[in-house]
């Protein structure tokens, strides 16, 4: 397997935004997937699906990536999309209940903002350095599209809450007011951090998923939750047991799990908006494969929010990512929250030392993912596109390297 010696001029000066020379490998075929050795190995399971109606090329101005361009240019992106200030936080908890997602705008300010960008850029910057097979650019993710990266998957500890940048958003003067009103408790949790990218000439679409099932269960955490969100409890007639209508308010209302994904870049029709299904969070269904994913699924995208914006999101609800055709980075880092009743066993992933840099208000969310004094998050700073080096390096650094899935972001 030939290497490439030199790291390309391109990630010398690599940014998440603005126009960049990274990615339009032509080089990496169409819908390949690598296995967690770095094969290709087009029948895995995963995050890999191939998107049928991908163009033939991964080039820049290919006839089909001519088309497809057009196409996203008349019609990309939600009509009317509502976008919140961070003031608005009834309207914001509102829209969340009812669509499954907010996008609230100046989320970040220009010094998070820029800080974000840094930390972003830095752990892209390692994944795409890692010497490429034959002539491709880059080593593709295991188990993902071509050109897309998790930030959290692609961590051998599975989050990004040992790097300074992340662990700085966790709370914020503008999320943390919404976040307490939509789990109804300044209780809630952080689980974890991470967030997707795509570089450009990700010309796939990404398949809708959802991050996290959901159980149904209505747990007397969780019947609580409700109640402080102002969900009237109804009953059966002659019992405590509340009514099926109750039922799935609360199931719809009160989410375990709401991530923000943050805005690098303005989000364009261009450049690989995340698209987000209105009302899917409370479907008990499964999202259609990309066969079946009607025109009308593919253009439901956040086109307009601006960087510093976040997208709030229940983790049920029905996303993926989007062809970036552009010449920018899209890139959504993020912080992933959980509901009071989740219980107090999450893995450790924040070193102590970050951990006390924390607001008050931010120590007591990250009170259950936080290290002992002293113990480093096995895997913690090891960034690699490839599985198998993952887990050989969390278990060199004292964990026990077995296998993870997820999808944090897009
Ligand atoms: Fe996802």
């Amino acid at each position: 397997m030939a290497e490439q010696a030199l790291v390309p001029d391109e990630l010398e000066t690599l940014e998440v935004h603005g126009d960049t020379a990274v990615g339009w490998d032509e080089h990496t075929p169409i819908n390949e997937t690598v296995d967690d050795e770095g094969k290709p190995f087009p029948g895995r399971p995963g995050f890999g699906v191939p998107d049928p109606r991908a163009p033939a090329a991964r080039v820049y101005d290919h006839p089909d990536v001519e088309k497809l361009r057009a196409h996203l240019r008349a019609n990309n992106g939600i009509r009317g999309l509502e976008i919140c200030d961070p003031d608005e936080v009834e309207r914001a908890a509102r829209i969340f209940r009812r669509d499954g997602f907010v996008v609230v705008r100046d989320l970040l300010d220009a010094e998070h903002l820029e800080l974000f960008r840094q930390g972003s850029a830095r752990a892209l910057r390692q994944l795409l350095e890692v010497p490429a097979p034959g002539k491709r650019k880059y080593v593709t993710e295991s188990g993902r599209l071509p050109h897309r990266y998790s930030y959290g998957t692609a961590s051998a500890s599975r989050q990004m809450l040992h790097e300074e940048e992340w662990a700085a958003m966790v709370d914020l003067p503008t999320t943390s007011p919404i976040l307490a009103e939509i789990f109804g408790s300044k209780d809630y949790l952080v689980l974890g951090a991470g967030g997707d990218l795509c570089l450009p000439g990700a010309v796939e679409y990404q398949h809708l998923h959802v991050d996290v099932g959901e159980s149904n269960q209505v747990s007397a955490g969780r019947l609580q939750a409700a109640k402080d969100i102002g969900i009237e409890i109804q009953t059966v007639e002659g019992s405590d047991e509340p009514d099926l209508a109750t039922r799935r308010r609360i199931v719809d209302f009160c989410p375990a799990v709401v991530t923000i994904n943050f805005a690098m870049c303005d989000l364009t029709w261009e450049n690989g908006p995340i698209r987000q299904i209105i009302g899917s969070h409370a479907w008990q269904m499964r999202p259609p494969p990309p066969a079946d994913e009607p025109e009308w699924m593919r253009l439901s995208t956040l086109v307009g929010a601006p960087a510093g914006a976040g997208v709030i999101r229940d983790n049920r609800a029905w996303h993926g990512a989007t062809p970036n055709l552009s010449r920018e980075i899209r890139s959504l880092p993020n912080v992933e929250y959980g509901a009071p009743w989740l219980g107090s066993k999450h893995k450790q992933t924040m070193p102590h030392d970050i951990w006390e840099t924390l607001t008050p208000h931010g120590k007591h969310l990250c009170r259950h993912i936080k290290a002992d004094p002293g113990v480093w998050p096995p895997g913690a700073g090891v960034m690699h596109p490839l599985g198998g080096e993952r887990r050989a390096a969390a278990k060199r650094m004292g964990g026990t390297g077995e296998r993870r899935h997820g999808s944090p972001g897009g």
